[in-house]
């Protein structure tokens, strides 16, 4: 494995490397044995990803004479569940996987949210790995140990902050990853650049046939930057009193737009139409520039992502999920508002005849 391409998330002593490739999953069994992080691991995946990688991933543990084995289940939200984590966990037991063993979450970020909550409880913790195989997941849930599960009252509603040993991104696996699902990465992408970096920005938006491409130096440099941003936020503040919440830009209204639409506009999409209500209620407030939430939304277009509410979606409903956001402090909704590409600002002083005229539209 090359060093070169390594980050450190700076959490002292529980620091840890996020080691960014193409191609590296088959060098993954050297590294771990290398740092020593376990002496049996069990591969958490859903059943999509352990048939693309499960094998490459357990070949390599075991030719550097460590013990692998692998749990699936099946792909998808609906599995990040309290049923799931406890049939895994006595899976586990059964197995015989002690203290000294590791947890490695190979997927998406459902696999890295599930995996990760099983690590931080089963024992009271073990090791753990992760191994992020959505662009979703390489620049977002894979880095900063959110863990958890959903419960019929709402999304991540049960978790625990449970940071991983080392972040393994192979970029290459990207090329399996469904169009859609890339795009709605896209959407995290860009939110990056908006929150803390303009010239990261800029580059993204010069270099939009290339990441559709999957241009391979394209992607590591994007990944990279994203990974190197949430590092820095997460170093600051891992249990979100305060610049943490930035990487909620677009997400307040996102999650209303996601949940109005019953879950059939993708994560990535939703927050996309957030992050242009977002700039609108900006604008509307004299935080930023038109031109600056022009660019905004040109960017997001730019890569097909949705930036407008749908018409047929019901306002109200919009409003009623907005009352129930989790970050609620005080009964003030927060948001994230840019004050101009590469910075932003968080308020909960916005009025609510601001959010009825942007939702309108
Ligand atoms: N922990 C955090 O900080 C954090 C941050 C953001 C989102 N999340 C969570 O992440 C979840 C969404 O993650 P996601 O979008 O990665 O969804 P996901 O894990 O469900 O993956 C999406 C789909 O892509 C498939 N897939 C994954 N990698 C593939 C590959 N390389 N090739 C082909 N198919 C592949 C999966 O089988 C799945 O069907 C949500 O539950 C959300 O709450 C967590
Ligand atoms: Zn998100």
């Amino acid at each position: 494995v090359n060093t070169a391409n390594e980050l450190v998330v700076g959490l002292q002593d529980r620091a840890y490397p996020i080691h960014i490739e193409y191609g590296c999953l088959s060098n993954i069994g050297q590294d771990l044995a290398m740092r020593n992080i376990a002496n049996r691991y069990c591969i958490i995946s859903d059943e999509t990803v352990a048939k693309l990688y499960g094998d490459v991933v357990l070949k390599s543990i075991q030719q550097n004479n460590q013990h692998g084995e692998i749990l699936t289940f099946p792909a998808g939200e609906a599995s990040k569940n309290l049923a799931l984590f406890a049939k895994l966990c006595s899976e586990l037991a059964q197995r015989g996987f002690d203290r000294k063993d590791a947890i490695i979450a190979l997927g998406g970020g459902v696999t890295g949210d599930l995996a990760g909550f099983i690590a931080a409880s089963y024992l009271r913790g073990i090791a753990f790995v992760q191994i992020p195989t959505t662009l979703l997941a390489q620049v977002d849930s894979s880095v900063g140990g959110k863990t958890g599960v959903d419960i019929p009252e709402g999304k991540n509603l049960v978790g625990a902050f449970y940071q991983p040993k080392a972040v393994y991104i192979d970029t290459s696996v990207l090329n399996t990853l469904p169009r859609d699902e890339f795009i709605g990465g896209m959407a995290e992408v860009i939110k990056y650049g908006v929150i803390r970096d303009a010239d990261f920005f800029e580059y993204i938006l010069n270099n939009r046939d290339g990441a559709i491409g999957l241009d391979k130096n394209i992607l590591g440099k994007i990944i990279h930057t994203c990974c190197q941003i949430k590092a820095d936020v997460v170093a600051e503040d891992e249990q979100e009193t305060d610049l943490r919440r930035i990487l909620n830009y677009g997400h307040t209204i996102g999650h209303a737009v996601e949940a109005v639409s019953k879950f059939s506009i993708i994560h990535g999409k939703a927050v996309a139409i957030g992050m242009v209500a977002a700039a609108r209620i900006a604008v509307r407030k004299q935080l930023l520039s038109k031109e600056d939430c022009e660019r905004i939304y040109k960017i997001l277009n730019e890569y097909n992502l949705p930036t407008e509410i749908p018409k047929e979606f019901d306002r109200n409903l919009i409003k009623k999920y907005l009352s129930t956001d989790k970050k609620i402090v005080a009964g003030k909704i927060s948001y994230v508002l840019p004050t101009k590409v590469g910075e932003v600002v968080i308020t909960s002083d916005v009025d609510d005849s601001i959010i009825e005229e942007i939702i309108t539209g």
